[in-house]
Order: C-alpha cells, then sequence, then structure tokens
C-alpha cells in the first residue's frame, strides 16, 4: 500500500479549509492507505508564538483528526517534535537546498510581508520548506494530501530529494540499494472529497486562513451553529443573480458553491447549479450553504469534545505514533547520514 503523510499546523483553531483541503481526504482515503499524519509543532514557532498554548493547540489539533474522522487503529497520528529526527533531517537539508529555491517560495514572501517588525521575521520562515521536505522525505511518503496552497511546498520537496540523491547517491546505487529519498507525488488532489483551495468569506481572491485578522473571513471547525449562521449571511455576495461555477469575475459565488457541493455529496456543477436556479438567488442559497455547514461540523464538535474528555487515550495514542514513526524516520535518517558520509557513531 502507498504511504500518506500530511500535517496541519497548531497555530489555533482549525478551519474549512483545512477540512475540506486536507483533512477530509485524509478521512474518505484512510483505508487505501498507510497513513502518517502529525501535529507539525515545529513549523508553528516559525513565526512569533505563544509558548502558553503551544502545547495545549498541538493536544487540540490532535484531537481534531480524531474528531473529523481518523481512525488511529488505520492511521498513525503523531507530532512532529516528539521525533527529533524530523529537526536533525532539517538541516542535513538545509546544507544541499539552495537559497535561490526558497527564495521563490510564495508563502515566505507573503508571510515576510505580514510581519510587520523585521526583528519577527525569522530564519526558520525562510527555511520552513526544507523542514516540510524532511518531513516527507523522512516516510519515504508516496502522496502528501494538501490545499492547492502547499503545492509549491511539495515541488520543492521533489527538488530536494532528486537532488540529495543526484548528489549523495552514488554508492548506494553502486551497492544496488533503493534511493535514500523518494520524490512524493506532485499532488494527490481529489476533487471528490474537498475543494483545493476554500477562500475567505469577505474576499473571493484570497485563501481562507487562521491568520487573517477578522473571523468572520472563515468558518472554524468549532463554531457553534448560530455563528455559522450569521457568518454565512453576512459574508460577500455581489449583484449577479444567478448562481454559478467558475465564472472569474465572481469569485465568492464560486468559492461559496464549490463549499456546498463539497458538503452536498459532489454532484454535478450543473445539476446544482439547475437546482439554484429554480430557488431564485442567494437569498435563498445562503441558508441551505449554512445548514450544509452546521450539519458536517455537529458530529466534529461532538466528537471533539469526547476526544478531549479522555486525555489519557489521546496521550497513548500519539505516544504510539511517535514510536512508530521514529522507528521509520531513525532509518531514513541513518541511511542519509551515511550517504553524506558522515562518521558513524562509535
Ligand atoms: P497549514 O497548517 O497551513 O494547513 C493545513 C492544511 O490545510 C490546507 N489549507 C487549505 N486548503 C484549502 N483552502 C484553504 N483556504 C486552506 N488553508 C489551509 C493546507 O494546504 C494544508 O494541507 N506546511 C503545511 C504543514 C506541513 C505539511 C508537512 C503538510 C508541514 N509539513 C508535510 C504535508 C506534509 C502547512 O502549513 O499547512
Amino acid at each position: 500500500r502507498q504511504r500518506v503523510f500530511s500535517g496541519v499546523q497548531p497555530t489555533g483553531a482549525l478551519h474549512l479549509g483545512n477540512y475540506l483541503g486536507a483533512i477530509r481526504q485524509w478521512v474518505t482515503h484512510q483505508d487505501l492507505f498507510e497513513n502518517w499524519f502529525c501535529v507539525v509543532d515545529l513549523h508553528a514557532i516559525t513565526v512569533p508564538h505563544d509558548a502558553q498554548r503551544l502545547a495545549e493547540d498541538t493536544m487540540n489539533t490532535a484531537a481534531m483528526y480524531l474528531a473529523c474522522g481518523i481512525d488511529p487503529r488505520r492511521c498513525k497520528i503523531f507530532v512532529q517534535s516528539h521525533v527529533p529526527a524530523h529537526a536533525e533531517m532539517a538541516w542535513l537539508l538545509n546544507c544541499l537546498t539552495p537559497m535561490s529555491w526558497l527564495e521563490k517560495m510564495t508563502q515566505f514572501k507573503d508571510k515576510r510581508a505580514k510581519l510587520e517588525d523585521a526583528q519577527s521575521i525569522y530564519v526558520g520562515l525562510f527555511t520552513y520548506p526544507v523542514l516540510m521536505a524532511a518531513d516527507i522525505l523522512l516516510y519515504r511518503a508516496e502522496r502528501v494530501p494538501v490545499g492547492e496552497d502547499q503545492r509549491q511546498h511539495l515541488e520543492l520537496a521533489r527538488d530536494v530529494a532528486r537532488s540529495f540523491n543526484h548528489l549523495y547517491g552514488k554508492r548506494i546505487k553502486r551497492q544496488r540499494q533503493p534511493p535514500v529519498f523518494r520524490e512524493p507525488e506532485a499532488l494527490a488532489w481529489d476533487e471528490s472529497s474537498g475543494v483545493a483551495r476554500v477562500m475567505s468569506l469577505t474576499d473571493g481572491t484570497s485563501k481562507m486562513s487562521k491568520s487573517a485578522a477578522s473571523d468572520m473571513s472563515r468558518i472554524n471547525l468549532l463554531d457553534d451553529a448560530d455563528t455559522v449562521r450569521s457568518k454565512i449571511k453576512r459574508c460577500k455576495t455581489d449583484a449577479g443573480r444567478e448562481l454559478v461555477f467558475d465564472d472569474p469575475d465572481r469569485p465568492e459565488c464560486t468559492n461559496l458553491l464549490n463549499v456546498y457541493r463539497a458538503l452536498t455529496g459532489s454532484r454535478p456543477k450543473a445539476e446544482i447549479e439547475d437546482v439554484l436556479r429554480q430557488s431564485g438567488g442567494w437569498a435563498a442559497f445562503k441558508p441551505l450553504l449554512a445548514e450544509a455547514i452546521v450539519t458536517e461540523l455537529a458530529p466534529i464538535q461532538r466528537r471533539y469534545r469526547e476526544v478531549l474528555a479522555d486525555r489519557g487515550e489521546l496521550q497513548r495514542i500519539l505516544r504510539d505514533g511517535a514510536e512508530a514513526a521514529a522507528e521509520i524516520a531513525n532509518e531514513t535518517l541513518r541511511r542519509a547520514r551515511g550517504a553524506m558520509g558522515f562518521m558513524e557513531r562509535v
């Protein structure tokens, strides 16, 4: 079975973009693959963070994985910093990744532009995609289900893998062993179970994000029904009356329809447009959308509370996950160190 690796940063509440862009696909396909899902806390400290909250946010994010339907019997869940090989591998890869590659990363450029104080633009933020490459490559993962915004980082992971195998793979090849790294597939994106890019509720041209200033711009997975209804009621619409997918001049319309479609069984777009044409415009559509979201979130929120009520069990799952992860990660790290020519531990 092919191996899947993915992760989410524990930086505050998860939102509908994280869910429809990533986690829902993990859940839908968990039977098909061997699954490794990580809470990437080392990534969360690449921007100024609240040390009082990190541990709690990490637990909560892991709880959210389970609440969304990840089954710990079929998937391993663990915390990135509990497997030190991630940090060590990232260092090794830092030493073969050209700076020019990282300078091209749009997420870095965006985040740097948002950080007003130059003192808080850390080296770690710059080299963040290398840590992400380490995450993926340590497990020799073939598939990495992420939203569209992570695509460039995934390409970088492929480039880093190729570059490493090329630079340091000769001896390994001569010994007829498999290359140290496997190049992950560019993007395993599946239209039937999510939305590659969920946009902000207040601006259809920017993505829904945890860091956007206004909470009205996103649906958090823990928002209660009334909050969801009021956010949808007040979210940005346009003057066009017909509700149609994929009109480039109507990003808000496309976004809300995409979310609605993903939450209601992914029927053909034309079919949804037909039904909505008969019911008439935004005023009729918004309540339908709000109810679709509320219906999806209700069981997740119930399970979330259940999971957090039994912290011992959650900790056990994370301990087991980290142990199993370390076994694979340490082996890849050992091979990478050997290929790079490090002296063996004596
Ligand atoms: P993060 O924590 O920003 O987001 C987690 C996942 O949610 C997806 N996502 C979205 N998808 C659609 N629409 C949106 N508006 C939206 N916002 C977020 C992201 O694409 C992601 O899949 N660097 C990663 C975490 C990471 C990782 C990894 C992922 C670290 N190492 C290794 C995969 C493999 C990140 O910051 O995701």
